[in-house]
């Protein structure tokens, strides 16, 4: 890839908006949201976030992750409603507002990551969950199972917690919580039918969804790389054979490298990010944009949150 206009963007990227004529502003770690009444204006933002932390921007990155989530929202809306409502400018969607539920859905095709530590350590049972012994890191399950967390408040851990206490303490009644199970194993399928047929797998995602009156949407955004794991198909049964790591399309190279480079886990002062590594990130993310869409990104260097007001003028949400 020509890296030259990654570079060239970097003091450009958007690491914070201004935009309070918007509506009342809430920052998560990625995305500022602005509330007007059942409207949400969603801006994803440049800044990447990592162990709960946000460490640094990365050139486009706001852009490959709106353009994704909106890309996925829409071949999926057959299976479940979802927020979305008007996408004003590449890094903008335009919400339905939602009563949402506080429970990050993850579901796993794959034992991996932060479960298959878990399984390792024998805490993987606080999902409620039963799994088989024996098995190995990377490992397909029989079918895609739900392991939920609680959602945390910033710099803190999302909790993992089960079905019984997700009814225990009314995060959802029953009836909803079969709802939310059945969609999000609907989405989790549509998204690995389609993976496939570009050469990846999709290993787990995180759902969260919300209520409008009885009526549930799937909201935030989905099978992006920052919610995500991708792996490369034809690499799988090779790297799960020799024990070795697969190649991923996500967010595991970042916090791969803060362990490796600067041994960083989410404890302490989160270290500097060269802008090599965010130029090299930038590329990660375009090539998940390039894998999982079959388009590559036009790039067009220059002001974000500019071109976001302009946008935002001509289609009179400012
Ligand atoms: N349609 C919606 N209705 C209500 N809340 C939403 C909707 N879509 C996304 N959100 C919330 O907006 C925030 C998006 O910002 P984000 O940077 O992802 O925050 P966080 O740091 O909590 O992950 C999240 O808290 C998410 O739950
Ligand atoms: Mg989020």
């Amino acid at each position: 890839m020509n890296t030259s206009a990654l570079h060239a963007q970097l003091p450009h990227t958007l690491r914070q908006t201004n935009l309070s004529a918007l509506g009342q502003h809430y920052q998560g770690k990625v995305r500022d949201t602005y509330r007007q009444g059942d409207r949400l204006v969603l801006v994803t933002s440049d800044r990447l976030s990592a162990f709960d932390h946000v460490l640094t921007t990365i050139p486009f990155k706001g852009e490959v992750l709106n353009r994704l989530a909106t890309f996925w929202f829409e071949r999926t809306k057959h299976i479940v409603p979802n927020h979305v409502l008007d996408v004003p400018d590449a890094n903008v969607t335009v919400a339905r507002a939602c009563e949402p539920f506080a429970v990050e859905v993850v579901v796993r095709g794959y034992l991996t990551g932060s479960l298959w530590r878990d399984y390792q350590k024998g805490t993987h049972t606080a999902y409620g969950v039963p799994f088989g012994d024996g098995m190995r890191k990377d490992e397909a399950f029989p079918s895609p199972i739900i392991t939920p967390s609680t959602k945390a408040q910033y710099g803190q851990h999302d909790e993992p917690i089960s079905e019984k206490e997700i009814l225990a303490k009314n995060l959802a009644s029953a009836r909803d919580w079969a709802r939310i199970t059945e969609a999000a194993r609907g989405l989790f399928l549509e998204g690995q039918k389609w993976a496939r047929t570009r050469g990846l797998i999709l290993v787990d995602t995180k759902y969260e969804f919300g209520k409008v009156g009885d009526e549930l949407y799937v909201i935030d955004e989905i099978h992006t790389p920052d919610s995500s794991r991708y792996w490369v198909a034809d690499e799988y049964e090779a790297h799960f054979a020799k024990g070795e790591d697969q190649r991923m399309l996500d967010k595991e190279n970042i916090r791969q490298w803060l362990i490796r480079e600067r041994g960083f886990q989410g404890q302490g002062t989160p270290p500097a990010i060269p802008d090599d590594v965010r130029v090299e990130l930038a590329e990660k993310y375009l090539a998940a944009y390039e894998r999982i869409t079959g388009t590559p990104l036009a790039l067009n260097v220059g002001d974000v949150h500019a071109r976001i007001e302009k946008n935002l003028k001509a289609r009179g949400y400012l």
